[in-house]
């Protein structure tokens, strides 16, 4: 298809258009940013003076003058001690408070950036996506994003600069041979780091695919309650489910074992280079080069820098993991929209509310046509009806007004003006639907009315449910017009949903409006009240009205008749019966039948 998801690079490198994507959310609170810099520097010299303090207290204790030993100062070097302790610890939380701030601001930006551009995606995109997988991997991406900021910014360059302290100080006071055994350590236990984590990447990957496919799969089951009872396929989908899982459990136990190599490995590097380490100062000590309270220097440095570096390798896997995780938000961040507004886009300037569609051919599928050359006018406040059989392309012509697609070739206008120079945002707002298929949200009756216009007042939507004949229903509701309607509007029946549909078109009152088969869930006699409704309504506007009972539509200005892509018949009512075409045909069908039915 047009939009694929996981297919990044499986060997890339730490990614520096990642990283330079995050530099303007930094610098956005870029005062913030520098306190805790300020934090983190206190923090790290506090740390530093430890092993001093203790090579101090160390020497004074142990040398042959201790009993001499003035108790303030022995109570100085001791508070120091506690002093740097706590300053180091202090600052590091004083730090990680000042710049939650900016993470959690860029997360928040991020987040609303990938709402809007998941909105601003075409409708193809929206029908092929999957839900369960696309919302896993926003919040991963958000999640690795606040990561990758926090330990960028104060893990590695850090720890570099701590390491690179360590060794001058060590070199600066006890000659090349422990800076040169800190230099190899750190420098194979990065290269070592750095390549295993490499090597991991594939298998944080592949849990990642694993894990958004299981919530796919979780998601689809659920949205599908009903059919899954219906044709009772519980084990069906337990077990399709369960092979994914059982996908993820081995992507989980690679990474797992991968994790024992790279965690064994560091570990070995530490273990033998601070054996060396010991050992040195020991003999050191024996053949009295150095004091004692130097040997507990050494050994301190030591473990303050094994600590930070354990750590790195820590931070470094997860930055990697992360990077895997943003990855996938940012190609989701770089599928283009197929419909986008041009550059030079007007908004759409609103006359009569003249419709024509010019030559129209389209196809969703370049292989597959749906619509053969379409030629029609509405006239400004006309009412035209479309007919034909289901799958004709009808739904489609209104698809293409609201210019969800582009057509292949031909154009549509609004009062003259080429709907594609248009902002879809005017063009939309111009046209109001009732749609085939109603969708609502998890909210209640009134508040589904009420997105037709959110500005509305509640009189306003009072109105408009009056309007729709929804009030009757509405009244017979225990909880009235609070009443929850489910996810996607499946506590209401179909003719329900259709009629809050109406209502919302209602509060909407656009100049244009189409109504997509919008009684067809309606039994006839409340089918007969909603048709005046909307008659009302629809008075002076333009309306394109697609039916599939005639009877709904014999009043319209013009009817034509759509059939395989092509309009094959045009006239109004009684000019079409007198053709005896496919229409007149249809007609005394549906007439028959009707009469079988009362
Ligand atoms: N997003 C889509 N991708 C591919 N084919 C589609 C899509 N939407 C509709 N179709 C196909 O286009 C044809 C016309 O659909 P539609 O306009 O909805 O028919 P109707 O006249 O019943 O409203 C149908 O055969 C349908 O299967
Ligand atoms: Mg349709």
């Amino acid at each position: 298809m047009r939009h694929s998801q996981h297919d990044a690079d499986p060997d890339a490198r730490i990614n520096w258009r990642i990283i330079k994507h995050l530099i303007p959310y930094l610098l956005e609170s870029r005062y913030r940013v520098l306190l805790a810099l300020v934090c983190l520097v206190l923090a790290k010299g506090a740390i530093l003076t430890i092993p001093f303090l203790l090579k101090h207290l160390v020497d004074a204790l142990d040398g042959a003058e201790v009993a001499q030993l003035a108790p303030a100062m022995l109570l100085g070097l001791v508070l120091a001690y506690g002093g740097a302790r706590f300053a180091n610890v202090f600052f590091g939380e004083l730090r990680d408070t000042i710049f939650g701030r900016v993470t959690e601001r860029a997360m928040r930006r991020i987040g609303l950036q990938v709402f809007r551009h998941v909105h601003a995606l075409d409708l193809e995109y929206h029908l092929g996506r999957r839900t369960g997988g696309l919302a896993r991997d926003i919040e991963r991406g958000t999640t690795g994003i606040s990561f990758l900021m926090r330990f960028f910014v104060f893990n590695i360059a850090p720890t570099l600069f701590e390491i690179t302290m360590v060794v001058g100080i060590l070199l600066f006071n006890y000659g090349p041979d422990f800076a040169v055994i800190t230099l190899v350590a750190v420098v194979s236990y990065g290269l070592f780091s750095l390549r295993a984590t490499e090597w991991r990447t594939q298998f944080v990957r592949e849990m990642n695919a694993a894990d958004s496919a299981s919530n796919t799969r979780a998601v689809d089951s659920l949205l599908n309650f009903e059919t899954v009872k219906y044709f009772t396929n519980e084990a069906f989908e337990a077990q399709r489910y369960d092979k994914e899982l059982a996908r993820w459990e081995m992507a989980r136990r690679k990474n797992r074992l991968s994790l024992f190599g790279l965690n064994g490995g560091q570990a070995l590097i530490i273990a033998v280079s601070q054996t060396a380490m010991i050992g040195l100062a020991a003999w050191q000590v024996k053949n009295g080069d150095i004091t004692l309270g130097d040997f507990i220097l050494i050994n301190q440095f030591m473990i303050q820098l094994f600590l930070p570096l354990g750590f790195l390798g820590f931070v470094f896997r997860e930055i990697k993991g992360s990077m895997a995780n943003i990855e996938n938000l940012f190609e989701l961040m770089a599928i283009k929209p197929a419909v986008v507004d041009r550059t030079n886009a007007q908004a759409l300037t609103l006359r009569e509310g003249a419709i024509g569609f010019h030559n129209v051919s389209f196809g969703y599928d370049p292989e597959r046509q749906i619509l053969d050359r379409v030629n029609l006018d509405i006239g400004p406040g006309e009412k035209v009806a479309v007919v034909g059989p289901s799958g004709s392309g009808k739904s489609t012509l209104v698809k293409l007004l609201f210019r969800f697609y582009d057509p292949d070739s031909g154009c549509i206008t609004i009062d003259g003006q080429d709907i594609a120079g248009l902002t879809q945002a005017s063009l939309r707002r111009a046209i109001g639907i009732v749609p085939q298929d109603t969708v609502l949200f998890n909210d209640s009756i009134f508040e589904n009315v009420r997105y037709g216009n959110p500005d509305a007042s509640d009189e306003d939507v009072a109105e408009a449910i009056r309007l729709a004949h929804l009030d009757a229903f509405i009244a017979s509701l225990p909880r009235g017009q609070d009443t929850l309607v489910g996810e996607r509007g499946l506590k209401l029946s179909g003719g329900e949903k259709q009629r809050v549909s109406i209502a919302r078109t209602i509060l909407k009152r656009p100049p244009i409006m189409v109504f997509d088969e919008a009684t067809s869930s309606l039994d006839s006699h409340s089918e007969q009240a909603i048709l005046r409704a909307l008659q009302e309504i629809s008075r002076g506007h333009t309306s394109l009205v697609i039916a599939h009972r005639l009877s709904t539509v014999v009043d319209a200005d013009r009817i034509v008749v759509l059939s395989g892509g092509r309009i094959v018949e045009s006239g109004n009512h009684e000019q079409l019966l007198q053709q005896q075409g496919s229409y007149a045909a249809l007609w005394q069908a549906q007439q028959k039948q009707q009469q079988s039915t009362l």
